[in-house]
């Protein structure tokens, strides 16, 4: 086994681990279980803290005092990096995708709250984002700065690690209910969580298949990504681990209208399981892609795992 990188301690983990007895009672199976990682903290819960944990270590080892990242102009990855980058005494300059005027709220208060800075770009501007981010590691560079570039959503062969240490504590719930899930369901966006949680589940043992949830873009531009990741972590840390197995199974067909964009249904589920469960989901990621997976349940797409 591949040693694990350092890696800072900013998430609250293990998150919980249990079943949706109502919901799995209403849909008459299979049984559902949820991985709370929506608890991993505060202002700066959900998926990327994960990554986060990886990547600001990396930072902070080859002596960076800035970080540069993007993402949409309501980017939970860029709230996390900028109020993380604020705990850590790190500057935090955020590229934000945008075609309208930006309201200051949600995630953009947060981020202007935590100090970092920000400059908006166009869609057609961020055709360009690594000539964005080179021009803007230049400046920091002429002026004595050192600053650490961190892609959209965290999502490269560093970020990754933080789903492959995630599923190491997956094999834990696993082992600790006596498990031995059928699968693994998530939303996927930038695809690090799905990398890292393929490349996880593969290195601790864990043999059910991850089905990714796509909110935006379609599964043969997932098949590319993950790819692109997996080589990306092999290139940075070598070893000889097979990564050509891996193959992404993704479903495109719950995006709907669009990115950050949910048809009323999606609202409707949100709702429900709200009130059954009490938990929110979030009408760009976790809605969209658990109103996806109850679909398919609803269509029997899981039929053979009723019990
Ligand atoms: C709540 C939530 N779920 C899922 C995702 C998708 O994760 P990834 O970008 O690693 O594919 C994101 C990404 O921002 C997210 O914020």
């Amino acid at each position: 086994m591949i040693s694990t990188p350092d890696k800072l301690d900013l998430a609250q983990t293990p998150t919980p681990f249990y079943p949706l007895e109502r919901l799995t009672a209403h849909l008459g199976g299979p049984r559902i279980w949820i991985k709370r990682d929506d608890l991993t903290g505060a202002a700066t819960s959900g998926n990327k803290i994960r990554k986060l944990e990886f990547l600001l270590a990396d930072a902070l080892a080859q002596g960076c005092d800035t970080i540069i990242t993007s993402g949409g102009v309501q980017s939970n990855h860029c709230r996390a990096v900028a109020l993380l980058g604020a705990q850590l005494g790190l500057k935090v300059h955020l590229l934000l995708r945008s075609d309208s005027e930006p309201k200051t709220v949600g995630n953009l208060l947060l981020d202007h709250l935590a100090g970092a800075t920000i400059s908006h770009y166009s869609v057609k501007a961020f055709k360009r984002l690594d000539r964005l981010f080179e021009q803007w590691q230049d400046h920091y560079q002429q002026q004595g700065s050192k600053a650490y570039a961190i892609p959209t959503g965290g999502s490269n062969g560093t970020g990754i690690w933080g789903y492959i240490d995630a599923a190491k504590e997956l094999a834990d719930d696993f082992a600790g209910h006596n498990l031995k899930p059928q699968a693994i369901v998530h939303a996927t966006g930038s695809g690090g969580t799905q990398a890292g949680l393929m490349l996880g589940c593969h290195l601790h043992g864990i043999d059910s298949p991850v089905k990714a949830y796509a909110v935006c873009d379609s599964s043969a531009y997932f098949a590319d990504k993950i790819s692109a990741d997996l080589k990306d972590w092999q290139e940075r840390y070598p070893s000889d681990i097979d990564i050509s197995a891996l193959k992404a199974d993704t479903s495109d067909r719950y995006i709907g209208p669009g990115y950050g964009q949910a048809d009323p249904e999606v609202f409707e589920f949100i709702k429900q399981l709200a009130a059954m469960e009490g938990i929110l989901l979030d009408p760009v990621y976790t809605g969209k892609a658990f109103y996806g997976l109850v679909k398919d349940i609803k269509q029997g797409k899981y039929a053979q795992w009723r019990q």
